[in-house]
């Protein structure tokens, strides 16, 4: 078993919590951050969690640029931190160029491997408790990439896998996060499996103080400041559902093109 982790973790990038760069969760998504590091904290280190605990994890949906890949990186980092000496907590990133191969079958062999990864890392000596939470970013896409007449079976086969890893997990030491923009995509046993948060796109405000902060990191003082906002608000409000990414975009842009940054 531990031989196949050991050739996964070639292809699986493998970060400690405490080591994720810090972000400043919106305000809109800090309540459900929280949610998600405090029932993660009372999977690892409360009383009463077995292996008939009802769920294993998260599913994050929502539209793309949200913010639902950050967030989940944020609560592993906010859960190591957190859980100080007590506990060592790793994240698993595993995403659709982990697990597509062009080789039928193969798939399903790494997506074994991960799991077993997982309880490789939990029970490594000289670590003191370590915990794993494996995110499986743009979950559907474990799904997707193969012609359409296979499709259905591979996803059954690749779905198989995926639920006998979560229903076999050790949720005192390992959890699950997903995400997907494409929820009508993801399978109903994994919401049985994983508990799902809808995501939302973020308010204007929640956006202009993002862009707040890049100025304000950035060193761009006022008035430039408030005149470099105002049009990134406006132009936030002609947009349809504008997005964390959007926002991010257009601050740059915004700068290069009034010359504060480079001339
Ligand atoms: N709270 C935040 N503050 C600043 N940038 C953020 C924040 N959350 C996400 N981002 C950035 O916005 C972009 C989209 O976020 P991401 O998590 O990839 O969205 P999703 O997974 O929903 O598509 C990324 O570049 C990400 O680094
Ligand atoms: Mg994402």
């Amino acid at each position: 078993m531990f031989e196949e982790a050991n050739n996964i973790q070639k292809i699986v990038p493998l970060y400690q919590g405490r080591n994720i760069p810090k972000v400043d969760v919106i305000p809109s998504l800090s309540r459900i951050k929280n949610l998600m590091v405090k029932t993660c904290r009372y999977f690892f280190a409360g009383p009463g969690i077995d292996n008939t605990a009802p769920f294993r994890g998260f599913l994050l949906y929502g539209p793309p640029g949200t913010g639902k890949t950050e967030l989940s990186k944020q609560v592993v980092r906010e859960l190591d931190e957190t859980l100080g000496n007590f506990a060592n907590v790793y994240l698993l990133f595993i995403d659709g160029s982990v697990i597509a191969t062009p080789k039928w079958g193969e798939a399903e062999q790494r997506l074994r491997a991960i799991f077993s990864y997982a309880e490789y890392l939990e029970k490594k000596k000289g670590i003191t408790h370590p915990k794993v939470i494996l995110l499986f970013d743009d979950i559907e896409s474990l799904m997707l990439g193969r012609s359409a007449e296979l499709a259905k079976e591979w996803h059954y086969s690749i779905n198989s896998v995926f639920f006998h890893g979560v229903d076999n997990i050790n949720p005192t030491k390992t959890l699950v996060l997903a995400t997907t923009n494409k929820e009508e995509l993801v399978d109903d046993a994994i919401r049985d499996r994983l508990y799902p948060i809808k995501v939302t796109p973020p308010s204007i405000d929640g956006l202009m103080n993002i862009a707040n902060e890049i100025l304000e990191i950035t060193g761009v003082l006022n008035p430039k400041k408030e005149e470099v906002l105002k049009s990134i608000e406006n132009k936030l409000i002609e947009m349809e559902n504008p997005s964390i990414r959007d926002v991010k975009h257009l601050t740059i842009i915004k700068c290069i093109e009034d010359g504060v940054w480079w001339r």
